[in-house]
């Protein structure tokens, strides 16, 4: 291969989704080998007449990899992935991720940008949508799942599409949860936190991965030689390829790194980068750039093994085009039954006085701007998934005959009309219950729309409150990107369902869930926020030297949500709103009530090479059978660096019947209890350690033990 057909490969070039022609100029750079990848060609024709180009008439008829963001599904489209995250359930990412990529691969796409393993401890941060939540853990093993769903048993199948480890690294630390803001992270909570997700996906098989926008601790990640060679290289072992994120190469100038377009090549070559997503500073400088010494073709034919490998394992050497018997995958029955659980298991109950499940004789008044907006429905990075296959709590009624009333009074999210307020209040009085489904249109959440104010956007709040005049009850259910501050209006209504954007069959899962056919199953993967001025908020925070005790915790459980509180101690919290969350991580009520009981650990004092056994029993304490996310953290006490109050260490699903009692066991394994320390080194250390077994990260059952080094 010629330098120039090198730079080729390293070149993913982006296409106009709107195209209605292929411009012969993008044929004609094929032709010569300009291209290595392409992102967002849209029309299967086009793919499969520029495959044909490029393994008929370029110099080496290497074929095309083509890329796009199928995050959440391609036609079937599956709740927003911090939906997914909701469901703690690696089975239904794995699946998602499976008919995501059977339906795109159908079209001839072999690449996703996906999935997003960024950790997002601010609900501002409008990808937060987009992510799998506050937990290393849970990210970690849902990052596994994904890429596992995607990749299916082999790349080389012809239903896998590459999966791409993004965004590395340190994204969802944007300040202030403003998109594509600074990031300032010591190595020790990089390697702790942010790190561990990616580096489960790529002991997946992650094929490849894409840099972030953000710079971390002055250096873009687009050209961190420290990120890309030593940390995902030389340390995690990855040999796939990187690809840049949109233009990150050039915005480098920007962020006052590279002094023009030739030297942000540079670094980015000299860092490891091997492919460059739309802009083109490599396929203009990087021939120069060898040709003067400043990079050295070894390290351009390092990029080409990289990339090649991957498309040689994804067998487009022998399978360039796609299987054309596969087109008929889409909207599958199957696949739509997918959707349905997945929004089923994502639905997390956040309030709920007695009022859901309904009976199948409750007069329903059907209210909200989300009630009926099957695109809004779908979030974001929804780029295939239509409006015509979409299921909204409108329709699902319709079809499943509920008695209900459709009233309509705010067109959008954002609507500020209060003009058809006062109809809707003397209509809902003909009913026995409102549904008023609240939210964010899909465009308040996402990448680049993050909100400094994460109440309900317009005069939802205000609609809420002059229904519940009435003295009917409300259920008020959230289709939004994000955690919705909902202290303004939460003793307004009587029950709240968070569905986050719930896909393609949301409508289904929520009237299923509504009347009781299904109990919701979902459990926060983020801590819900009382006010934005708490964020960014995680529970596995540190305690401080002045952590809010108890007797505090009490205090606040009691006062109201907002309300003044001078008498605290000099400890750790806001004057206004306390120190907890409005509802914590892990958190989500279903239809029974749970009893746990009988925690028993199986020693007191383990070494370093011995495994915890960890019991407890979980009775169904309610009158109907019920599902529960058992869950298991752990805190090092004293460490050489100060440790986090609680960290989740595993969880595991249980079924019960009314009455049935169930013995869960975690196994831990002391490698589980490593942190890289100051010293970024990874170590394990004696000491004590707490433990604790529940339902959510603020409660449980309370154990200990002592880690000695024997
Ligand atoms: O995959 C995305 C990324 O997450 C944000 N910038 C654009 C990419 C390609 O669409």
């Amino acid at each position: 291969m010629s330098i120039d057909d090198k730079i080729g490969q390293t070149n993913l070039r982006g296409t106009s989704s709107r195209a209605k022609t292929l411009s012969e100029e993008l044929k004609e750079d094929v032709r010569q080998g300009k291209v290595g990848a392409l992102l967002n060609v849209m029309k299967v024709e086009f793919v499969d007449e520029l495959q044909k180009i490029a393994v008929e008439e370029s110099p080496n008829k290497i074929p095309l990899i083509f890329g796009r963001d199928v995050v959440h599904g391609f036609k079937t489209i599956f709740p927003i992935p911090i939906g997914l995250a909701a469901s703690w359930d690696t089975e239904i990412a794995k699946s998602s991720s499976r008919v995501a990529a059977i339906e795109a691969s159908s079209v001839g796409i072999r690449w996703t940008f996906a999935p997003m393993l960024d950790i997002a401890r601010d609900s501002r941060w409008g990808r937060i949508a987009e992510s799998p939540g506050e937990d290393p853990y849970l990210a970690s093993v849902l990052g596994k799942a994904y890429v596992e769903g995607f990749q299916g048993d082999s790349l080389n199948n012809p239903t896998s599409i590459a999966a791409c480890a993004k965004h590395y690294i340190g994204y969802g630390a944007a300040m202030g949860g403003r998109d594509y803001n600074t990031t300032v992270i010591p190595e020790a909570l990089l390697r702790n936190v942010y790190l561990p997700p990616f580096q489960s996906a790529l002991n997946a098989g992650a094929a490849t991965v894409m840099t972030s926008f953000n710079e971390i601790n002055g250096i873009p990640a687009t050209g961190n030689e420290f990120l890309l060679k030593q940390v995902l290289r030389d340390e995690l072992k990855f040999d796939g390829f990187v690809v840049s994120d949109w233009d990150s190469v050039v915005e480098m100038i920007a962020h006052g790194y590279a002094r023009d377009e030739k030297h942000a090549a540079e670094l980015a070559a000299k860092a490891g980068m091997d492919m460059e997503m739309t802009s083109n500073a490599y396929e203009l400088h990087l021939k120069k750039l060898i040709e003067q010494g400043k990079v050295t073709e070894g390290q351009l034919n390092v990029f080409v093994k990289n990339i090649l490998r991957i498309k040689y394992r994804l067998g487009l050497f022998n399978t360039p085009y796609r299987d054309k018997n596969n087109e008929a995958a889409f909207y599958a029955k199957a696949h739509l039954e997918e959707a349905k659980e997945a929004a089923i298991k994502s639905s997390v109950l956040l309030k709920n006085e007695q009022v859901l499940p309904m009976s199948s004789q409750t007069k329903v008044a059907l209210i909200g701007p989300l009630a009926n907006a099957p695109l809004d429905q779908m979030g974001t990075w929804t780029f295939d998934g239509e409006k015509a296959h979409t299921i909204t709590p409108l329709k699902a009624f319709e079809t499943a005959n509920v008695n209900f009333t459709h009233i309509k009074a705010l067109t959008h999210s954002r609507d500020r009309s209060k003009a058809q307020f006062k109809s809707a209040v003397n209509a809902v009085k003909n009913s026995d219950v409102i549904v008023f489904v609240a939210g964010e249109e899909a465009i308040l959440s996402g990448e680049a729309h993050s909100r400094a104010n994460i109440d309900l956007p317009g005069v939802q709040e205000d609609l809420i409150k002059a229904l519940s005049e009435t003295g009917k009850p409300i259920v008020l259910v959230i289709m939004a990107g994000r955690p919705i501050t909902i202290t303004n209006i939460i003793d307004d209504v009587d029950a709240v369902l968070m569905a986050w954007h719930p896909g393609t069959m949301g409508g289904v899962a929520l009237q299923e869930i509504l009347f009781g056919l299904r109990e919701p199953e979902g459990r926060l993967p983020v801590s819900w926020p009382k006010t934005a001025g708490q964020l960014p908020y995680f529970y596995n925070h540190k305690n401080t030297g002045r952590p809010a005790n108890k007797k505090d915790y009490v205090a606040m459980y009691d006062i109201p949500v907002g309300a003044w509180q001078s008498s605290l101690g000099n400890d750790s919290h806001y004057l206004d709103v306390g120190y907890t969350p409005h509802f914590p991580f892990g958190f989500g009520l279903g239809y029974t009530a749970f009893k746990y009981t009988d925690l028993e650990i199986s020693k007191d004092t383990i070494g370093f090479n011995e495994t915890l056994q960890v019991k407890v029993s979980i009775t169904n304490v309610g009158e109907r059978p019920g599902k529960e996310v058992v869950q298991f953290y752990v805190q090092d006490v004293v460490g050489s660096i100060t440790r986090p109050v609680r960290e989740l260490k595993g969880f595991q699903h249980i079924s019960l019947n009314k009455g049935e009692t169930k013995e869960v066991v975690f196994k831990l394994s002391t490698g589980a209890l490593g942190f890289s320390n100051h010293k970024i080194m990874h170590t394990v250390e004696e000491g004590d350690f707490n433990l604790w077994v529940g339902a959510q990260a603020t409660s449980g059952l309370k154990g200990a033990f002592y880690l000695k080094e024997y």
